[in-house]
């Protein structure tokens, strides 16, 4: 939460202007104070009224002819942290270049706090080395950066260049002012589907997308923990989580089981195959050598594995069913879990890919909870929340 922050939001003249509206609702719903400042430019893209009615005071434009002799430093003076979103290629180059040609600018310059920027552009402007050596002033001068993301840019262009959505620009807000319900909380969550080779070129796998596992990691960072993501899925997310990709079950095991002994909370969200190939083939399955006789050996599981450690963490399972999720309640109870998430995959709105799951929490003395279809990024708060009240009543 950001309740009683007080953030200045600079935005620059970039199609991407129209998303730091949604911005500055964020910020206003996570409980901050908001001031909005404006380039010239961005005047060009979305309405000073827009952001005035969402922010609750008119955005300031101008250096000179406002009501107070000084704006650039009554702003800078009042807020907490500015945000720049979007900074488009000549608001980064002043702010690399400490130039204070317009308000937007000679605030950055007056300002001593700290100071995040979500960079909009083409690519080529974005990839120019003219940019790329702005970027890394800034970055060496201490401001966070959020995206770029690839995808869909003005004009009809696509590639790397486009705002990150303004979720992940809240997320990277509340990471670099700390002091969220999870700071000095150390997380482990592990994501994906695991590969199990029966060749050089082929494996045996599951649908797992890693996007929920993914989600429970990104909101643990976005409330202040230190979080390590043990992935099979190289799904974007923040900076602030530390990743480690894994492909095997076998892999994950030793990666999670490294680490669980320094953590307070584990969160096991990955599709683990419960059996592998015993011996992959050193070299490509011929065809011609007609169907392979591939005997499955088991993997370790690695839930009970963490569940058997002497003062094991706060531990959440997923238990991905094809049918009803009550059908994972004996789970429950014989992984020796603090709760089990559990989820019919068959579902459309639930399960592997989607963006959206339906998730019912089951717990070890077989109570059940279902929970309504709700974004993965939703489930993973009210996640974080059930864990958070769980733990501090423990
Ligand atoms: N899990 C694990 N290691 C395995 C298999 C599963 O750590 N080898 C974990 C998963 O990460 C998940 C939980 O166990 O948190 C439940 O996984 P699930 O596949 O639903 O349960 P299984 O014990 O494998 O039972 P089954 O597949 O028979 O339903």
């Amino acid at each position: 939460m950001l309740t009683g922050r007080r953030i200045l939001l600079g935005v620059s003249g970039g199609v991407a202007a129209f998303k730091a509206a949604y911005l500055a609702r964020r910020l206003v719903e996570r409980g901050a104070e908001v001031r909005a400042i404006m380039t010239r430019s961005a005047r060009e893209f979305i309405g000073a009224q827009t952001l005035a009615a969402i922010t609750g005071s008119p955005p300031s434009e101008d250096l000179f002819g406002a009501d107070s002799v000084s704006p650039h430093t009554d702003l800078a003076g009042w807020s907490d942290l500015l945000v720049i979103a979007p900074a488009t290629a000549a608001t980064m180059a002043r702010l690399a270049n400490g130039l204070s040609d317009d308000l937007l600018s000679a605030t950055a310059l007056a300002f001593v706090g700290p100071v995040v920027v979500a960079p909009a552009m083409h690519t080529e402007m974005w990839e120019q080395p003219a940019t790329q050596r702005n970027l890394a002033l800034l970055k060496a001068d201490g401001v966070h950066t959020v995206g770029p993301v690839s995808g869909a840019l003005a004009g009809g262009d696509e590639g790397p260049g486009r705002m990150s959505e303004p979720e992940e620009i809240v997320d990277a807000i509340e990471i670099v002012l700390g002091g969220g319900a999870l700071s000095g909380t150390r997380v482990l969550v592990s994501a994906g589907g695991t590969r199990e080779p029966i060749d050089p070129v082929r494996y045996l796998g599951n649908r797992s997308s890693g996007k929920m596992g993914t989600a429970v990691a990104e909101e643990a960072a976005a409330r202040g923990a230190e979080v390590t993501l043990v992935t099979t899925a190289e799904l974007p997310v923040s900076d602030a989580v530390a990743v480690v990709v894994v492909e095997t079950a076998d892999e994950m095991a030793d990666a999670v089981w490294n680490r669980t002994g320094e953590v307070d909370v584990a969160v096991l969200a990955a599709a683990v195959a419960d059996f592998k190939p015993q011996d992959a083939a050193g070299s490509k399955l011929r065809r011609a050598s007609g169907p392979p006789d591939v005997k499955l050996v088991p993997t370790p599981d690695i839930l009970a594995g963490v569940a058997s450690q002497d003062d094991r963490p706060f531990l959440v399972g997923f238990a991905a069913e094809a049918g009803p999720a009550e059908q994972a309640v004996g789970k429950a109870a014989a992984k020796g879990v603090d709760f089990l998430v559990a989820n019919d995959v068959t579902l459309p709105d639930a399960g592997f890919g989607t963006d959206t799951n339906r998730v019912t929490i089951i717990r070890p003395t077989g109570d059940t909870d279902e929970w309504p279809v709700m974004s993965k990024r939703q489930v993973a708060a009210r996640l974080w929340d059930l864990i958070q009240g769980e733990r501090a009543s423990s």
